[in-house]
């Protein structure tokens, strides 16, 4: 029996079921953000899976979960593959579980088919990948592959004031695992992250397999406005100093130099937070998140500089300051991995096609460690980050088949 006829799509359609239980939205969703009671329980569900496989489970100092199948080599470094069980606020059940779930799944498959690998097989579940509760995201895996400093990123605050390290605490309190010792990473021979498109061009093409090759450049910012309370009703314009006023000049010129003719230029203000929060009182702060994307490091360092003169020049009579609060280069992914999926589907016959990711993975930080690449399948109308995001059983096996052949090869290295 091959490793991709052992893998059972009941099975792995059935996990997913289980898992959007944990922080279930009316919609069919999921809120389970990262380290909330919700991600806690992600957790321990996938340990008290991969237990009764028999397979180890330990975790580290950021709270990466990890899932090791041994392999005949002791000694041999493993092959690693996952992704995140934490969700957007309104999110959807398959954004990241789909990776993890996939990765369990391929361990599962080769135990059911009785193949030894040289390598160990290692699935992970990376703390915090969507950074829409503790900034930056891809949190867990950037801190693995030594992009962010561990103890820079325990004293983050969310949004209500909670300290990651707090939330972290607790939440391994309440899934506890054995903690590898030292500081997170360890050297691995390859990754290889299975994820849905999260866009429509799979579906629209007809293909079921996405062989990835590239993930484009992300950078996030926060601008920070002060202004003076006032009364709404006595104050005249003049002595105003509006703090969401200054926001909304300053967004309406970044909109207008962040639109590129050719629409590859990827900006979002997805956070706004005013105060006090009152309808009589003029605002005294704003401050707005932007996100911003594109495939060359060089448009977004140059966009950059547009957003700092924009702050500069459409702020008063408010100070206001724009901070970067990420930093990722874009990521090509390892031609050998690359080849490797494509021949692999190809091998299974599942329709594919070359493209590059628009959405951040962790796979853009593992790639700067070992070989890596990754695997897309079709959603539903390409939606994501939303809770009725869709994908079928059938297409979340056939990509699951072409991970567990490509995890295979590369565990025999
Ligand atoms: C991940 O969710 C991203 O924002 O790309
Ligand atoms: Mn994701
Ligand atoms: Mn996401």
């Amino acid at each position: 029996m091959s490793s991709a006829s052992a893998v059972k799509e009941d099975r792995l359609w059935q996990r997913h079921a289980e898992m959007a239980k944990l922080g279930g939205t009316p919609k069919g969703g999921v809120n389970r953000q990262a380290l909330s009671p919700e991600d806690a329980a992600a957790r321990n569900l996938l340990a008290s899976w991969a237990k009764a496989r028999g397979f180890s489970v330990s975790t580290d100092a950021i709270g990466n979960l990890f899932v090791r199948r041994e392999g005949t080599d002791a000694q041999a470094k493993p092959v690693m593959s996952g992704s995140h069980m934490d969700s957007q606020p309104t999110g959807g059940r398959f954004d990241g579980m789909f990776g993890v779930l996939a990765a369990f799944e391929a361990l599962e498959a080769l135990e059911d088919a009785g193949i030894k690998t040289k390598r160990p097989l290692v699935a992970v579940a990376w703390t915090n990948e969507e950074g829409s509760r503790f900034q930056p995201g891809a949190m867990g895996s950037a801190v693995f592959a030594g992009h962010n400093k561990l103890e820079d990123m325990l004293v983050v605050k969310d949004w209500k004031g909670v300290v990651l390290r707090d939330a972290l605490a607790d939440t391994l309190k309440a899934a506890p695992a054995p903690m590898r010792k030292g500081k997170p990473g360890f050297a691995i021979d390859g990754y290889v992250e299975a994820h849905i498109e999260q866009g429509p061009r799979l579906e629209n093409e007809h293909k079921t397999i996405g062989v990835v090759t590239a993930i484009q450049g992300s950078r996030r910012y926060i601008v920070e406005i002060d202004g003076e309370e006032a009364h709404a009703g006595t104050t005249p314009r003049a002595a105003r100093k509006d703090a969401f006023a200054a926001a909304t000049r300053i967004a309406a010129a970044m909109y207008e130099a962040t639109a590129d003719k050719d629409d590859t230029l990827r900006f979002t203000i997805g956070r706004v937070e005013v105060m006090p929060g009152s309808p009589n009182t003029v605002p005294g702060k704003a401050s707005f998140t932007i996100d911003m994307r594109h495939p060359q490091d060089a448009v977004l360092e140059a966009h950059e500089k547009k957003l700092e003169q924009i702050v500069a020049s459409r702020a008063a009579p408010c100070p206001a300051t724009i901070t970067r609060v990420t930093n990722v280069a874009p990521t090509d992914f390892d031609r050998t991995v690359i080849d490797l999926v494509r021949a692999k589907a190809n091998a299974l016959k599942l329709s594919n096609m070359d493209m590059p990711s628009g959405a951040g993975h962790d796979a853009m930080h593992i790639a700067r460690l070992c070989p890596a690449g990754m695997i897309f399948v079709p959603c539903e109308r390409g939606i994501s980050h939303n809770e009725i995001e869709n994908a079928t059983p059938s297409d979340l096996a056939a990509g699951t088949r072409v991970l567990v052949e490509v995890l295979e090869a590369l565990a025999n290295r």
